[in-house]
């Protein structure tokens, strides 16, 4: 299976310059293009039916690297699909996520203090809201690199990249919450309302 880089019309955020934006297009096409090289060399490993001894240490690297690069792909298109032109604002009355929110936290307001607060934790990763296909209910998650913390079974709702990369250019390292604002000014409540109960990202 080959994947394909996506191809994502945005352009003109507000406190995120298209100079990031093209740089961040960039690496994800990265993230791409090395799971296909490592989807490749795990298929050598294993296309004679048998992973033999001395293949092993060389076949366990792999996996481990997929598990970033893959992750990397696939939370780049989350968050790439949740931001959009004029985006931002809150999400609108009838919006299943603020349902959503309202019903796993109290207000939106709370479930906002937590999500902000998960992106400003110290490291590099993401902050992710995630809900449980089983309740309904949506929580928050810390993302250390691409792959670790993700929640086993959950749907990503609203993916925030928070690694320098997605902001340096914009604003200092120490300018993280300067970022975060902006992120929120150009949400795609609509992209987020349509993951709401395991609809397609
Ligand atoms: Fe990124």
């Amino acid at each position: 299976m080959i994947y394909h880089a996506k191809q994502f019309n945005l352009s003109g955020l507000k406190g995120i310059s298209d100079q990031t934006l093209e740089l961040h297009f960039k690496l994800y096409e990265g993230y791409v293009k090395e799971s296909n090289k490592l989807q490749e060399k795990i298929s050598d490993f294993i296309q004679d039916g048998e992973l033999d001894q001395e293949e092993v240490p060389a076949y366990s690297e792999l996996k481990r690297r997929l598990g970033f690069e893959y992750n990397g792909m696939v939370l780049h298109e989350y968050y790439f699909g949740n931001l959009k032109k004029h985006g931002g604002g809150e999400p609108n009355r009838n919006s299943l996520f603020l349902k959503a929110a309202e019903s796993s936290f109290g207000r939106y307001e709370i479930w906002k203090t937590d999500f902000v607060g998960v992106g400003a934790m110290r490291g590099v990763g993401w902050a992710i809201c995630y809900e449980d296909p089983q309740s309904g209910r949506i929580s928050n998650h810390w993302i250390s690199l691409h792959e670790n913390g993700n929640v086993a079974g959950f749907n990503p709702i609203l993916v925030m990249d928070v690694w320098e990369h997605a902001f340096l250019l914009d604003y200092k390292p120490a300018e993280r919450s300067k970022y975060i604002e902006a992120f929120f000014s150009n949400i795609d409540w609509s992209a987020t309302d349509a993951r709401v109960h395991g609809q397609m990202r």
